[in-house]
This record gives C-alpha cells, sequence and structure tokens, in this order.
C-alpha cells in the first residue's frame, strides 16, 4: 500500500495569494493529464516504457538481488565504478536507509558491506580510496549501461592493474546485454555480468542491477524499495489528475513554470537521509527536460534545516522565481529528547523536554508558513518514514512525474543529446581514433587573449 501524500495547498491563491493559483487553474491540467495518461498507456503497452515494469518485474529484480546479498555475505567493501544514472540512484538509496554513517558501523553492527561511490574521474579521490581500502577484501561493480564511459573505464583499468590475477574473481560488469566495450571485456574476460535492460535510459534504472545490486549489498532492504515503487506505479497508473501523483506533481512543476516564470525547482527534505535523493532527482529533473533555449527548468537540491542558513533568504526574498517542493518524514529514524538545562536563557528554556524531531519538524512547518505568508508557492511530500518502502515510493513518483513532465513540455525525457559534444571533444583531446574531427580549430579556441585573463 502506497503511504506517500502529496500536499499543494500551499500553491492555492486563497492561502498565499496572487502568486497563487486558483483551483480552476488545477483543473485546467485534466485535459493535458489525460492526454499524457493516454500516451503513457500506450508506451507501455508497446514496450516502450522501460523504467515502468521494473517495480514488479521479477526477472528483473530477483538476481540482481541475490547477487548483492552474496556480495553482502563475502565482501567487507563494495565500490561502485560508474558515474550519473550509473551511480546515483543506488548512492541515494543506501545513503537513506544505510543511516548517515553505514560504512563507519563495525561490520557486525552492518546486514552488509561497505558501500563506496567515488563517481568522479577525479584522480586525488580515486587513489585515496584505493590506498585506503584493503583490496583483497573489496569486490568492484563497473557499472555502465553503455559499456564505453570514460570516467568509468578509466576506473576500471586502474583497478584491473591493482587487482592483477583477482581481477576476475572481484569485478562484476553490469553493463548492455550484447553491445558496448564493457560488456566485450568482461565476456572475454569471464567476469560474472549482470545486464541493464535496454528500454531503461540511465538515470531511470535504479530498479534494475544499476541500483539493486548494490543496494541488497550494503545489506539494505531492496525489496522493499521495490515493493514500495509498485506501489507507486499503481497510482501513477489512474487517469485523474487529483487521484494521480505524478501527474499532479508534474502537471504543477510546468504550470508554475510556462505560466508564472517559476522556472528554479527546489526539492528541500527535511532529512539528511534524503540528501543524496536530492542528487539523483537534480540529474533525473535536469538532463531529462533540459531539451533547448525554451525548455529546462533548473533543479537544485537542498536540506532543511541546514539550508535555512544559506538558501533561504533567497528563497524568502528573492526573484519569484522558484517553486519549493519540501519533503517531510514524520518519524525519524531515531530521535532524541533535549534536556532541560540553563533554563533562565530565554535562547534555551523552550527547547528543554522537546524532541529534536519536534525541532525539525516546526522549522519546515515555519519554512513553509514563511514562504506562504511571502506569496511564495510550495508543495509538500510526506513520507511516514524514511524506509525501504517509502524511499521507492518517492523515487519511482520523481521518474513517473519526470515522463509526465517531458510530455508537457514537449520534450523528449528518455535522451540526452547535448551530454555528447563535451565527450566527443574530451575523446578528441586524448588521442581516440575517429575523434580528430571534434577537435578541429579547438587550437585556435584555446588561445587566450592575455588582457582578458587576470
Ligand atoms: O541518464 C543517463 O543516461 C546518463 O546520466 C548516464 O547514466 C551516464 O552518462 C552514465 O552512462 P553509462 O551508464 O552509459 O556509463
Amino acid at each position: 500500500m502506497s503511504r506517500l501524500t502529496l500536499d499543494v495547498n500551499d500553491v492555492l491563491a486563497s492561502r498565499i495569494g496572487a502568486h497563487g493559483l486558483q483551483p480552476e487553474e488545477i483543473e485546467s491540467l485534466e485535459p493535458a493529464a489525460r492526454a499524457a495518461h493516454e500516451r503513457l498507456a500506450s508506451l507501455r503497452a508497446s514496450g516502450n516504457l522501460g523504467f515502468w515494469s521494473l517495480p514488479g518485474d521479477a526477472a528483473v529484480r530477483d538476481p540482481a538481488i541475490a547477487l548483492g546479498e552474496e556480495l553482502a555475505r563475502r565482501w567487507e567493501n563494495v565500490v561502485v565504478l560508474g558515474i550519473g544514472g550509473s551511480s546515483l540512484g543506488a548512492r541515494a538509496v543506501v545513503s537513506a536507509l544505510g543511516g548517515p554513517f553505514h560504512n563507519l558501523r563495525p561490520a557486525s553492527e552492518r546486514k552488509g558491506a561497505r558501500l563506496f561511490f567515488p563517481d568522479n574521474s577525479d584522480p586525488a579521490t580515486f587513489a585515496a580510496l584505493l590506498d585506503l581500502l584493503d583490496l583483497s577484501k573489496t569486490c568492484f561493480l563497473a557499472i555502465t549501461k553503455s559499456g564505453g564511459t570514460a570516467e568509468t573505464l578509466s576506473q576500471l583499468l586502474v583497478v584491473r592493474e591493482r587487482l592483477g590475477a583477482k581481477t576476475k574473481e572481484q569485478v562484476v560488469a553490469i553493463t548492455d546485454p550484447a553491445s558496448g566495450a564493457l560488456r566485450k571485456i568482461a565476456e572475454a574476460e569471464g567476469w560474472r555480468t549482470l545486464p541493464v535492460p535496454p528500454k531503461v535510459g540511465g538515470r531511470f534504472s535504479v530498479l534494475t542491477a544499476v541500483g539493486l545490486v548494490p543496494i541488497a549489498a550494503a545489506g539494505l532492504d531492496a525489496r522493499a524499495v521495490c515493493a514500495g515503487a509498485d506501489a507507486m506505479r499503481a497510482r501513477c497508473e489512474e487517469p485523474a489528475l487529483r487521484r494521480n501523483p505524478a501527474y499532479l506533481l508534474a502537471g504543477l512543476h510546468h504550470l508554475f513554470d510556462t505560466k508564472k516564470g517559476r522556472n528554479i525547482h527546489v526539492l528541500f527534505p527535511y532529512a539528511d537521509a534524503l540528501r543524496d535523493v536530492g542528487d539523483w532527482y537534480v540529474q533525473l529533473w535536469a538532463e531529462s527536460l533540459g531539451k533547448n533555449e525554451r525548455t529546462g527548468p533548473t533543479p537544485i537540491r537542498a536540506v532543511g534545516a541546514t539550508d535555512q542558513h544559506s538558501m533561504l533568504q533567497l528563497l524568502m526574498e528573492g526573484p519569484q522565481d522558484k517553486l519549493v517542493t519540501f519533503v517531510a518524514v514524520e518519524t525519524p529514524a531515531a530521535d532524541l529528547v533535549l534536556p532541560a538545562a540553563w533554563t533562565g536563557q530565554d535562547a534555551l528554556a523552550y527547547l528543554g523536554g522537546k524532541r529534536m524531531s519536534q525541532l525539525i519538524d516546526a522549522e519546515r512547518v515555519g519554512t513553509a508558513a514563511a514562504l506562504a505568508e511571502a506569496g511564495r508557492p510550495s508543495l509538500t511530500l510526506r513520507l511516514p518514514r524514511v524506509d525501504g518502502h517509502g524511499v521507492g515510493e518517492l523515487l519511482f513518483l520523481w521518474e513517473a512525474a519526470t515522463a509526465f513532465a517531458g510530455f508537457l513540455y514537449g520534450v523528449d525525457p528518455f535522451d540526452q543529446p547535448g551530454v555528447e559534444a563535451s565527450k566527443k571533444i574530451t575523446q578528441g583531446l586524448l588521442g581516440r581514433a575517429g575523434s580528430e574531427k571534434y577537435v578541429e580549430g579547438l587550437e585556435a579556441r584555446q588561445q587566450r587573449d592575455e588582457r582578458f585573463v587576470i
């Protein structure tokens, strides 16, 4: 059963004034929702909406979780060699469910391996990580859907050299079932592999082996994540706007962007556990919707209450170009009672005897109320707790909303042609055969006019 709720009260003009919406404006989204519903249904029926059926797809889920559980029993460390959609989803779930200090806990207090997501091709990070880990106790998951991503393959090259003859035992490849360099290498080397379903795009792949193997390897409940996602999937198949949280979430973002000039979209969870979900959301929203000079809301990740001391001033009094989505967590994973002390000081007296969860919740409620008072709209997603089910619901909701928003904006949410140009130039600069043409003329462009360098 799905338990996440979407509260849109604080977009209404009756609550926030002239910058808000009339109920009829929300209802006006209904025809677009119906049209998108038809389109999604036909894509699903033709098998061209690969991510949609993943939550209930045992053929994808079960081997991935089984492999992850095996790695959890066998290895002290699991390192994900992957970037973008091949890293962010697993990292979001592991940090949500593993607690803030998963990797620092002794093995006896963990149900699985320590998980590392170096992600970037930054040699300082990667070298430090390899120096830190006992490589004889470490498994490496090489994850790249295309099989050819330079950041991931550069890490793999270093790992291969460090592991030597142990590579076969300690590397698992998760990649396209048939094509790409990693598939060829893995088969030639006899590595264990799992496929990324061809119809599932990188940033929509968290419920394939890409996300499920690392989540299960950390000893976390990947099945609950799938169950939560499946419950949300069922809600997102409702044709009516008022019953479908993905349609309402995407519809309001699109409406505020295109009709009210609010093209900066802020995801603002009041839980550290959801910080990395924010990074995952930023990639999903940006790469899926930023497609031409007129189309592309800018996603931002904030965390409450931390960003009340960083970004809130801008949200409260800066340009009226933002729409905030709070994520509230009703019951935290742990709580603390604040002892009463220094009661003669007003700054402390009211805190004594309260729970710390009351404080952070009051901060969220206070921030939403202050924004509303200042005529600034916000939405609230409410989760009973940060558990596997709730995180699965949250991830699937944003995936479905992203697909829907793509239809509303009239762009293809599943491609990313804009990231190709820089990749080609990079490869040309490093001498990849066939990429010479991409660096023609680059030398001239690289000439610096010293007057403009200070
Ligand atoms: O969403 C996407 O497709 C991208 O962000 C990819 O996930 C990212 O570029 C990594 O690609 P790959 O998995 O092919 O290495």
